[in-house]
């Protein structure tokens, strides 16, 4: 069994790092290790005295702990610490699903997300992400695991309070098994925490992280959040995978977590000043269509206009400007390009302008 090549990570690796602007990644644009220290009160000589043995497999108490606290009811065992969400994923995947299972998600959508159900012979229900949002398009699916990845990525949508209080009451009338990935949950559209969709009582499992909200996509830490058992399992698959993450990394983690308050506000404000500049220019910038403004996290979805190549407008703004986009097809849909807004400020004002000037691009 082997899933299909990984459609975006060949550009994101030929791109991200020689970009003048960015716009390609999923991420907040990263920090240094000196800063990422200063964000988490801790100093080079705390991360001297950390024990360099295997942290433990399910994950540091503290850290379980901390992870734990973002979740209304969720105890520290219900909580697996994982290599990103990536893994997490998988093995909730692994673990949720056999083949010929029917999984439910909002399409486009993360590659991993059905690419993994997919190479385990699962089927996919993809449900088109301008009626997904909407509680009544879920109701009348029929499908073993429901995955809802909000705000979602590519589009940056997600459900409105009376549509979001809909759809959880039916799935757990119905007794739904529900997986939530709220990746993007540390930057919704307004306030501080987005919402979560976990309940552990009621087979919604979450996968999450703040490695792309925070700027620090290299420490490679996520979670999983199920119920006793289901972690149980989980845990015993990720010994054959990972088996552990880096003990710094963890530390680094925990020290992120608690002192969020401090950092991330500034980050929410970064990023949704970058979304309202994109927002006031996209008209002008050359055959576009349509775009719609993001209700929270990190990314959003330019509709092209009809017939263009998304991967030759790509390549021609790159070469031209030096703004580095995703085109739509590496999500297996044409004709639209993802937007990301983790650039720094002046250089998304400066990219921008740049490719508003562009002509020949198709
Ligand atoms: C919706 C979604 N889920 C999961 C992931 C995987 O994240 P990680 O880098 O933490 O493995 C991504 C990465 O882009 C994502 O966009």
């Amino acid at each position: 069994m082997e899933p299909r090549e990984f459609f975006i990570e060949d550009r994101l690796e030929r791109f991200r790092l020689k970009a003048f602007c960015n716009l390609g990644e999923s991420g907040l644009g990263h920090f240094r290790l000196d800063e990422v220290l200063a964000m988490a009160n801790l100093s080079g000589a705390d991360l001297d005295k950390i024990p360099m043995n295997d942290a433990p497999n399910q994950g540091s108490l503290e850290l379980r702990s901390a992870i734990a606290q973002l979740y209304p009811g969720v105890s520290p065992d219900q909580v697996l610490v994982t290599t990103g969400t990536g893994e997490a994923l998988y093995l909730a995947f692994h673990i949720a699903l056999k083949a010929q299972s029917k999984l439910a998600l909002i399409w486009p959508a993360f590659q991993a997300l059905y690419e993994i159900p997919k190479m385990l012979g699962a089927e996919m229900i993809k449900l088109p992400y301008e009626s997904a949002f909407l509680a009544s398009t879920w109701k009348e699916v029929e499908a073993d695991l429901y995955v809802l990845n909000h705000p979602h990525n590519p589009t940056g949508k997600t459900f409105s309070e009376s549509e979001w209080k809909a759809l959880t009451t039916h799935f757990k009338a119905e007794k739904k098994k529900v997986l939530f990935d709220e990746h993007y949950r540390f930057l919704p559209g307004e306030g501080f925490m987005g919402r979560t969709g976990v309940d552990t009582k009621h087979s919604f499992y979450g996968t999450g992280s703040f490695t792309k909200c925070f700027g620090v996509t290299g420490l490679r830490v996520g979670w999983l959040v199920a119920e006793e058992s289901f972690i149980k399992r989980a845990r015993s698959f990720k010994d054959y995978l990972t088996h552990t993450v880096s003990p710094i990394s963890e530390r680094i983690a925990l020290g992120l977590l608690s002192a969020k308050e401090n950092f991330l506000p500034s980050i929410q404000t970064r990023v949704r000043n970058n979304i309202k500049e994109f927002d006031s220019v996209w008209k002008d910038l050359p055959h576009t269509r349509s775009f719609t403004l993001p209700d929270g996290g990190l990314v959003g979805w330019l509709q092209l206009e009809p017939g263009i190549s998304s991967e030759r407008y790509a390549d021609r703004l790159f070469e031209k400007t030096g703004v580095f986009v995703l085109p739509g097809i590496n999500f297996e849909e044409e004709g639209f390009l993802r937007i990301g807004f983790g650039e720094k400020e002046d250089r998304m004002i400066e990219g921008l302008s740049r490719w508003r000037e562009c002509s020949d691009l198709i």
